[in-house]
């Protein structure tokens, strides 16, 4: 039985990861800001199954607690899937892109994937196996398609897998990047609402929920 720590996984793609691998057999744990969302999946899946955490994954302390407490209840950590990610508003014009807004999305979509891959490397390091997964973007190879801070977050991420995976191969811990193109999820449809029409034709249907 694999144990599986997500991120991110209150809505969306990582709840659709955390569903299908309860299916095959895993149990699951996910990680989210979204208390009640989160806490409902978990509910919906099956507390046998499934456990909720509150956490913050631009907090370290937030993620240490998080995966500390994945040990107690399992006693173990197989999985690792760094999904959580915020796109922020797409202002295709530089002049117009505050630090801020810049800082918050390297924040979240980059110092949470070092710090859930820290973590995650505590508990998988002494057992000499592991699988982390962070979640990339086709945005993190092809420039034009999204906001600055968001493209280079993701290709910050493509970065961080390879010298990871340069450290932790030793240890016989595989670290991958996974990189989709356009999928739909609450952010996405929010996101292309006005456009329905035109993007519904380039969306991967492929969200499974329930
Ligand atoms: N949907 C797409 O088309 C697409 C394409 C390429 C890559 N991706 C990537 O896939 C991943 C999931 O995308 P999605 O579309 O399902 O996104 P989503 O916005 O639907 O879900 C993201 C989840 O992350 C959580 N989250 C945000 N900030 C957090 C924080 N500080 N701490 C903990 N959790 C936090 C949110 O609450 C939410 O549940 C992201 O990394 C995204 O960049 C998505």
């Amino acid at each position: 039985m694999k144990v599986a720590f997500i991120t991110g996984g209150a809505q969306g793609i990582g709840e659709n990861i955390a569903r299908l691998f309860v299916k095959h057999g895993a149990r699951i744990v996910i990680a989210d800001i979204q208390d009640d969302l989160g806490q409902s999946v978990c509910n919906d899946i099956g507390l046998d199954k499934a456990t909720f955490v509150h956490c913050d994954v631009t907090i370290e302390s937030d993620v240490e607690n998080a995966i500390n407490m994945t040990l107690a209840k399992y006693g173990k950590l197989d999985i690792m899937i760094n999904n959580a990610a915020i796109i922020n508003d797409l202002k295709a014009n530089i002049l117009d892109n505050e630090q801020s807004s810049f800082e918050q999305v390297m924040r979240v979509n980059v110092t949470s994937v070092f710090l859930g891959t820290k973590h995650a490397a505590r508990a998988m390091i002494p057992a000499r196996s592991g699988n982390i997964i962070m979640m990339g973007s086709v945005s993190g190879s092809i420039g034009g398609l999204v906001s600055h801070a968001y493209s280079s977050s993701k290709h910050a991420i493509v970065g961080l897998t390879k010298n990871i995976a340069a450290e932790l191969g030793q240890y016989e811990i595989r670290v991958n990047c996974l990189s989709p193109y356009f999928i739909r999820s609450p952010t996405t449809i929010e996101a292309t609402k006005e456009h329905h029409e035109k993007y519904s034709n380039i969306y991967s249907n492929l969200m499974c929920t329930k």
